[in-house]
This record gives C-alpha cells, sequence and structure tokens, in this order.
C-alpha cells in the first residue's frame, strides 16, 4: 500500500514509576529538547498520580498527554477506577488500551479492551490499542492469528464511520522489559498485517491514516532500523522513556531514518 509516510509519533509509556518532582523534571526536560526533533509526534504517559504535575510542565508546549488505562463507563460506583471524561478533565489526549501488562496481570481480556476503545472514543480520547503475541504463539506460528482476534475485538466491533485515524501498538510480549526486541523484519511482518487489517476491516483510507506503533525494548540503538520500515511510524517505549537523552535519542534516530526517506 503506498502512503505518505508521517515524522514518528512516540510515546513514553511511564508505568508504574516517578513520584511528582521527578515526573515534573522529566517532563520540563523533555519540552526542552522537544527543539531538537520539532517534526515529531510525543506524547508523555505517566501514572494517574502524576498527570496533573506534566501536565502543568508540559503546558503550552505540543507535547500530548495519555493515561494508561480507562475504565469504560463515565462515573459511579466504581473504586479504583478511573473513566474518559476525567481523563480528558485531567489533560489527557490519548489512552492505553490493553496493555500486556494489563493483560497479562490484571485480567484484562479482548472484550474489555474493546469496551475501553469505545468508552475512549466516545470521551474524545485517542486510545492507543496494543496488541502483541506470547512467546509461545510466536514459536507455535500463531502470532498473526491472535492480532487478528485482538484486532478483532479490541477495536470493539467499531463500524468504519467510528473509526477515522487509530493508533495501534505492536508490542511482542517476548521483547518487554527483556532486551529483546524484534528484528526489523520480524517487527514489519506484523505491522505490515495489521495495516492490511484495517485495510480490509475499515478501507484503504483508515489503512494509511493508522499509525502503527512498535514497543518492546526500544533503544536510541535500534529505532533508526524499525523506523526504517515501511509500516512502522513510531514508538511506545517503556524503560527508555525515563530518562530525557534516552527518549530523545529515540525520537532523534527515527527522525533520521525520516528525513532520510524524503
Ligand atoms: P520496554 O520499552 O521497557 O520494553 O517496555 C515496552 C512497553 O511495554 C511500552 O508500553
Amino acid at each position: 500500500m503506498t502512503r505518505r509516510r508521517r515524522a514518528p509519533f512516540v510515546a513514553g509509556n511511564w508505568k508504574m514509576n516517578l513520584g511528582l518532582r521527578e515526573a515534573a523534571d522529566l517532563s520540563r526536560k523533555i519540552v526542552e529538547a522537544r527543539a531538537s526533533v520539532p517534526e515529531a509526534t510525543l506524547v508523555l504517559i505517566p501514572p494517574y498520580t502524576a498527570l496533573a504535575a506534566v501536565a502543568g510542565a508540559i503546558a503550552g508546549s505540543d507535547v500530548g498527554l495519555g493515561a494508561q488505562d480507562l475504565y469504560w463507563e463515565k462515573q459511579g460506583a466504581f473504586t479504583g477506577e478511573v473513566s474518559g471524561p476525567m481523563l480528558r478533565d485531567a489533560g489527557c489526549g490519548y489512552v492505553l488500551v490493553g496493555h500486556s501488562e494489563r493483560r497479562q496481570l490484571f485480567g484484562e481480556t479482548d472484550e474489555t479492551v474493546g469496551r475501553k476503545t469505545r468508552a475512549a472514543l466516545e470521551s474524545g480520547l485517542t486510545p492507543i490499542v496494543c496488541v502483541g503475541e506470547v512467546l509461545e504463539e510466536r514459536d507455535a506460528g500463531r502470532a498473526l492469528e491472535r492480532i487478528d482476534a485482538q484486532l478483532a475485538k479490541g477495536l470493539g466491533g467499531l463500524s468504519k464511520g467510528d473509526l477515522s485515524c487509530i493508533v495501534i501498538a505492536y508490542e511482542p510480549v517476548w521483547a518487554i522489559g527483556t532486551g529483546r526486541t524484534a528484528t526489523p523484519v520480524q517487527a514489519e511482518e506484523v505491522h505490515a498485517h495489521i495495516r492490511q487489517w484495517i485495510a480490509d476491516s475499515y478501507g484503504n483510507e483508515a489503512a494509511a491514516c493508522a499509525i502503527i506503533l512498535y514497543g518492546g525494548s526500544v533503544k536510541p540503538a535500534n529505532s533508526y532500523p524499525l523506523f526504517r520500515e515501511n509500516d512502522i511510524d513510531g514508538f511506545l517505549v517503556g524503560g527508555a522513556s525515563l530518562d530525557a537523552g534516552g527518549f530523545i535519542g529515540i525520537v532523534g534516530e527515527a527522525l533520521r531514518a525520516h528525513r532520510e526517506e524524503k
């Protein structure tokens, strides 16, 4: 599928890390360094407790803010949960849905991911829908089948009209926090498959518009070759996003690949 490549989209998932002061410091450093990577889209995804501190530190910049999860109801007796409207109120434009840690450690299913995706869109948030196979599925040759099932349910049966530009993050579970990255060829195979799946389900326009991120042990040293692949539009970064130099280094290397394409 021919399409114009966009500048990299890079989101930092801070997971359950950083207190208020550290979160604000890191955000300020990223806002400062942002001038060196002006074309890229940057999104910071701190824990809930630091959303307000990060929102304050990035105010006036074009760095985006996201949350790590949401609940599908808007309000009510749901102790411990946070809704889409609340995240909008906190300044979020994005929300992760179905991260593999939520799936593996907290019982998230393809069905609950679908409900959350719909709720995010209804609240005016851009969901970053996470998919990815575990090692046994890859070894059994069932990675693509698993991704298809996650997409079918995780997009919540949305109709063509509901979906304009979607953000999908492909994170092979065996590559998260392990130091073992998918090779560019392995990642591209799945990214191209995801884009084709979107084309088949939602049409070529939605597929061309979709932003498909790779996640799993991304570092400055591997972001250049990964971003050179046709269907890798950016990254969802865990560990390396906790350091401004690492995060901006990843963005800079992806941008270098992007500029060379022009
Ligand atoms: P690491 O970059 O630490 O492997 O984490 C990836 C991830 O889970 C991002 O959401």
